[in-house]
């Protein structure tokens, strides 16, 4: 996994992506303070924040990720006080949230519960239900502490696009769109937060993510929730995280039989890398790790896209640990592949 340390702290202004300066995290700050949004380093994927509490700010980020406003934004919190002031726990899963909150946050687990009514409605689109996180990226934190609310943080991406792990994505996703973006370089996990709603003891996995279902699984019953009926969240919609050029998931590239005149990119998980075949290559992890594989899924994806190939072809990756969250996002990238022009 991607060490924190060494990690560049600038940050860098969208109307001019060459002009990196000394962070001054003060700026976005004063940003938040004022109800603007700014885009954050996350340990998961950069996020696009705004003041929680402030209607006026949170609009903003569906203006600039032109976001459908029925899609719920996760809260992130500055600390555990801060939890039941924007979320209610009920009495029957407190046990097993404390449980999980202890063991996971600050971290990539995002639990959804019962809302407060302090808890715009823009934020949670008119549901019951907030879902909330604590963010372990130490930059996230420091600025989140100094402003000393809770910051509504979707991916800093175009809707329907894919999630930013660095802040070049962002700033290709949203130039012109947003004042400020904090680079702290490529995110830890590079996959966006375990969503769960807790009853009692039982854990509905809503997203797959960096925390997996076997972590989850100390703790209790895990109901895996694939087409929830009540809650419009595009982690869960079946086109999420598409690039522009269509995308299909392969077994094995060995096994691949070209067509004639295609460009077709490939992202390879096995070892055996049919290299003449294809017109681009991008590896997840040489070492096989699927943490590494992880961090660099969007990225690779992202850069594959940006060559205008007929066709990208992704190696499945073992459904075990992480790289069942990995299967999630290029199923979804996969879905529907050739269908341009839809919004999500
Ligand atoms: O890692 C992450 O979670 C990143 C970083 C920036 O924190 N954020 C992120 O946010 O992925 P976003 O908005 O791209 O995805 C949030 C997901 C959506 O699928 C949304 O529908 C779901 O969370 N969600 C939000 N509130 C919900 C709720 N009350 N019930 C069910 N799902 C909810
Ligand atoms: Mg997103």
């Amino acid at each position: 996994m991607a060490a924190t340390s060494g990690r560049r702290s600038w940050h860098r202004h969208p109307s001019d992506p060459s002009v990196l300066e000394a962070r001054t995290t003060t700026v976005a700050i004063e940003l938040l303070r004022k109800g603007d949004v700014v885009a954050l380093p996350t340990e998961t994927v950069y996020g696009l924040a705004a003041d929680a509490l402030n209607p006026i700010a949170v609009a903003k980020i569906f203006e600039a990720k032109e976001r459908p406003s029925f899609n719920p934004l996760i809260v992130h919190l500055p600390d555990e006080q801060w939890l039941e002031r924007v979320a209610k726990v009920d009495d029957r899963s407190r046990a097993q949230i404390k449980k999980l909150i202890s063991q996971f946050w600050p971290g990539p687990l995002t639990l959804v519960l019962a809302r407060q009514p302090i808890v715009p409605e823009i934020v949670t689109a008119g549901l019951e239900t907030v879902a909330v996180r604590m963010s372990s990226d130490p930059v996230f934190a420091e600025i989140i502490s100094a402003f000393g609310k809770p910051v509504a943080a979707p991916s800093a991406n175009r809707f329907g696009r894919i999630s930013p792990t660095t802040a070049q994505h962002v700033f290709a996703e949203l130039s012109g769109r947003i004042r400020l973006i904090i680079d702290a370089g490529p995110t830890m996990y590079g996959i966006e937060s375990t969503i769960v709603a807790v009853r009692e003891d039982r854990i509905d996995l809503l997203r797959r993510g960096p925390i997996t279902v076997e972590q989850l699984a100390e703790f209790g019953a895990i109901h895996i929730v694939s087409a929830p009926k009540t809650v419009s969240a595009p982690g869960q919609l079946p086109s999420h995280y598409a690039p522009k050029t269509p995308l299909r998931l392969i077994d094995n590239a060995e096994l691949f039989a070209l067509e004639k005149n295609r460009r077709v990119g490939l992202l390879a998980w096995n070892a055996f890398i049919p290299a003449e075949r294809f017109a681009a290559i991008r590896i997840l992890s040489e070492r096989q790790d699927l943490s590494e594989a992880a961090a660099n899924l969007f990225r690779s994806l992202r850069e594959l896209d940006d060559l205008d190939l007929d066709l990208i072809v992704a190696e499945r990756v073992p459904a075990r640990g992480l790289g069942a969250a990995i299967l999630d996002r290029l199923q979804r990238a996969s879905h529907d592949s050739g269908t341009r022009g839809r919004p999500e």
